[in-house]
Formats: structure tokens, sequence, C-alpha cells
């Protein structure tokens, strides 16, 4: 099939390299030209693991091609929206600007019989209000929902190979064209068995915030937990352990630490919260208010500790801080827990040194005044306290006899519970978690 993606972020330039990869031809559209160009050289122009192999494989076949020319869509069968929906910066809603646009633009090229998909996170009852302006402006052309689950650092193998796929569709007969044109461009996955769900427009929309919102307050469950074991001297990893081999349960997702970040759960509970309330249902959400602020809660605790742990005062100590992006394998820092306790801590006057193996570039972006250093012995050279804030491999596999004769002070802070407490004790070390006695 002819596929147009329309924004190249995390989630289109994956969507964009896979579906060129299940055989389609592609064309991909931003209004970042550098973004643009690093694809059109087979380059990722941020940190997924396996992106690059994607683009060298598609950029072979000639079935990708990028550019900023939005002309460029005309012809395609189905256009995906893949643009952003950040949090406003006047509250908690989502901020609509780039999908409105994105989709308004879209109908000057569209024409009859094609499809509009958007991908984006969006507030329920927008796609309904986005189907009316593309019938308005080109009468037979068609919007369905079609969201995203991928996590950033996996997004090549959830897009190829996701747990499930989501259409909304709209009613009456256009369902079955766009439903139809859905499962050609899904052919190859959904043969493996891959479940797929076909839903109105206003459910397909809800699927998405409701499965991030679940995904918070799991974690935010289990930090609640942690708080309580730390005033009751328990131990919340076991805890989460124990509770975990209940099937109804299960184990994913309830690792206690310093909490959710990156560029969806934040937004989105906050989106939902804000959409509820419009219609008039905010109670119905208003636990996630409480799963927001436990994870916030984190962060404050988290300073809490580094300071317990520097006899009482922060100012002029020097704190190297392991990992900026929100989660190891990713380069993203928006709403980076670990960025925003690096940030908290220069601010209450200690040295920090920020480390991170991908993320550098864009936390110096987000919070230019602060030291980064690139290599990871020097960035632990002299420390009174190392906090491991994002817990990338290469930080779990820290040495700590070796790593103890860089630092000034052997005391590390574990704000993922990634490190063996044994371990690091038994060098020598003064060990404190959260969550944990
Ligand atoms: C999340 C969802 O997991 C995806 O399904 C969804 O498609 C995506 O948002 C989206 O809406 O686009 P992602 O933001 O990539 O994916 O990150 P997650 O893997 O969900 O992690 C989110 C945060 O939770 C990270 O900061 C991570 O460190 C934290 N986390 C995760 C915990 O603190 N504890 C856990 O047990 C798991």
């Amino acid at each position: 099939m002819r596929i147009s993606v329309i924004g190249l972020g995390y989630l289109g330039a994956v969507h964009a390299a896979s579906m060129a990869k299940l055989g389609h031809d592609v064309v991909g559209v931003d209004v970042d030209a550098a973004k643009v160009d690093a694809l059109a050289a087979g380059t990722p122009p941020f940190y997924e693991p396996g992106l690059g192999e994607l683009l060298t494989e598609v950029s072979a076949t000639g079935r990708l091609q990028v550019t900023t020319d939005l002309s460029a869509v005309r012809g395609a069968q189905v256009h995906f929206v893949c643009v952003g929906t950040p949090q406003r910066a006047d509250g908690y809603a989502a901020d609509l600007t780039y999908v409105d646009a994105a989709i308004q633009n879209l109908t000057a090229h569209l024409s009859a019989g094609e499809i509009v998909v958007g991908k984006s996170t969006v507030p329920v009852g927008t796609a309904e209000r986005l189907a009316e302006v593309v019938r308005r402006a080109v009468p037979g052309a068609h919007l369905a929902w079609n969201p995203e689950f991928l996590r950033e650092g996996f997004a090549v193998q959830d897009t190829l190979s996701p747990d499930r796929i989501v259409y909304g569709v709209p009613g009456g007969e256009a369902a079955v064209t766009v439903t139809a044109a859905l499962d050609a461009v899904y052919e190859a996955p959904l043969s493996t068995g891959i479940p797929r769900i076909v839903s109105d427009l206003p459910t397909a929309e809800l699927v998405k915030v409701a499965a991030n919102s679940f995904l918070a307050t799991k974690i935010s469950f289990i930090n609640a937990m942690a708080e309580l074991c730390e005033v009751a001297g328990a131990d919340v990893t076991q805890l989460a352990d124990a509770i975990g081999h209940d099937a109804r349960i299960g184990r994913r997702f309830l690792n206690a630490g310093l909490g959710f970040g990156g560029g969806c759960l934040p937004k989105d509970i906050r989106a939902f919260m804000a959409r509820a309330d419009e219609l008039g249902a905010g109670e119905a959400v208003a636990f996630l208010g409480e799963v927001d602020a436990i994870n916030i809660r984190r962060r404050v605790r988290m300073v809490e500790l580094a300071r317990e742990v520097l006899d009482g005062s922060i100012t002029g100590k020097r704190v190297t801080v392991l990992g900026a992006s929100f989660k190891p394998d990713s380069d993203d820092v928006r709403d980076s827990p670990a960025l925003d306790v690096a940030a908290r801590l220069s601010e209450l006057g200690a040295v920090v040194t920020v480390h991170d193996p991908q993320a550098i570039d864009n936390a110096r972006a987000k919070q230019p005044r602060l030291h980064y250093e690139r290599d990871l012995e020097a960035a632990l050279a002299g420390a009174d306290a190392v906090l491991l804030l994002t817990e990338w491999r290469q930080y779990r596999d820290l040495d700590p006899e070796r790593v103890g004769t860089l630092v000034a002070q052997r005391t590390i802070l574990d704000g993922r519970n990634a490190l063996s407490r044994t371990a690091w004790t038994d060098a020598g070390w003064q060990y404190r978690a959260l969550g944990r006695r």
C-alpha cells in the first residue's frame, strides 16, 4: 500500500520505518528539516535501539521517502497522523494545536476514498470532531483512530509485533471500508495472531489513556507501598516480589523507585483528568491526582535522602547523578525524574555532575546550568554521594570496588532499586534506596 506518516518523532519515525519494513511504500513528513535530513541519510534523529538497523534495511529497499513537503502525501491510501500532544502550558489539558493543524493541512492534499488515521494520544471526543473536519473538507474521505502502545527503548519491537491492535472506526458503511484498509496495512502482524479490537472512535481514544493511567497507577501503587515500607522498616522490593507472584497482580511495572516520567504517562493522566472534568466526570478519575502526587513525592524523598546521607547539608557537596533520561535505552528527557532530582539538588547548592550514556545533549538543552560529564569514571571522581536515578545497564553492572577507588565517600543512593545491596555494602558502601530499610 501507499502510506503517509505525518510527524516523525519518537512515534512517527518508528512507525514510518516499520510500515516500510512490512512492505508498504511510505512517505514520512515532518516540519523539522534537520530530522528529515537525518532520516533521509538513514540516521535515527534520536536514540532508539534497533531503529538504525531498521532504517538501513528499509533505505536499501527504497520504500521509505522522507520530506518536509506535505504535498508529497498525495496519492497515499492511508495517512497516519503521529504528531505530539504535549501538556498545555496553562494547565493540565492536552495541547491539540499540532494534531488540529496536521489534519487541517492534510485535507488540502486528500482525495475521496483515502483514510486519515490518528495515532496521537488525544482527549476523548477529539476523533469525532476531526472526523467531521475531514468529511466536510473532502467528502468520501474518512478518519479512524489507531492508538499506539509502543514503549521507548522497545519501539521497533512494539510496532512490528504489538500486544494488540486497536482500530476506532466511524459508524455506518465507512466502518467496513476503514476496517478493510487497516487490515491491509497490518496484514503481516495480524497474520501472526495478534489480537485486533475494532471499536467506535471514543472507545479507541479511551483505550489508550486508560492503559497509560493503569500503568501509572500500578507504579504509584508500589511507590505508595514504598512510603509505608520506609516508615515501617519494611522492604518494598520483597513486597513487590511477593504480591507479584499473584497472577492477578503480576510483577511487571511494579518496580518501586523514583517513579514515572517521559512524554506520555505524566501528561496523559493529567490530560485525562482535565478532559473528564470537562465531561462532568472528574470524580471518576480524581484518583489520578493522587497517582501524580505520589509520583512527585518520590522525587522530593530522593532529595531528602541525599540530604540525610550528606550529614544534613547539601550545600557545596559533590553529587554524581547517574542517568538523565526518563528511562534506560532512551535519550528522552521529557519530564525525567532523574533530571528533575539533579536540578533540585543543584538549586539546593550541591555541585552536581550528571552522566548519561545517551541523553546528555537533550539534558543540557533542558537544564543548561548543570555540569555534564560524558566519561563515567570522570563523573564519579571525588563524589561525596552517587545517585543512581536511571537504571541503564552500564550502571547496574558497575563494580562497587572499582567505583569505590574513584569517589570521596562510598555512599550510594539507588533510586531505582537496581543494584545488589549486598554487593555494595560488602564493598564498604553506605547503600540507601527508596522503600527499603
Ligand atoms: C508508555 C507506555 O508504557 C506505552 O505503552 C505507551 O505507548 C507510551 O507510554 C505512550 O503513551 O506513547 P514509555 O513512556 O516509553 O511508554 O515508558 P514506560 O516504559 O511506560 O515507562 C514510563 C516511566 O515509568 C519511566 O520513567 C520508568 O522508569 C517508570 N517505571 C516503569 C517505573 O518507575 N516502575 C516500573 O515498574 C515501570
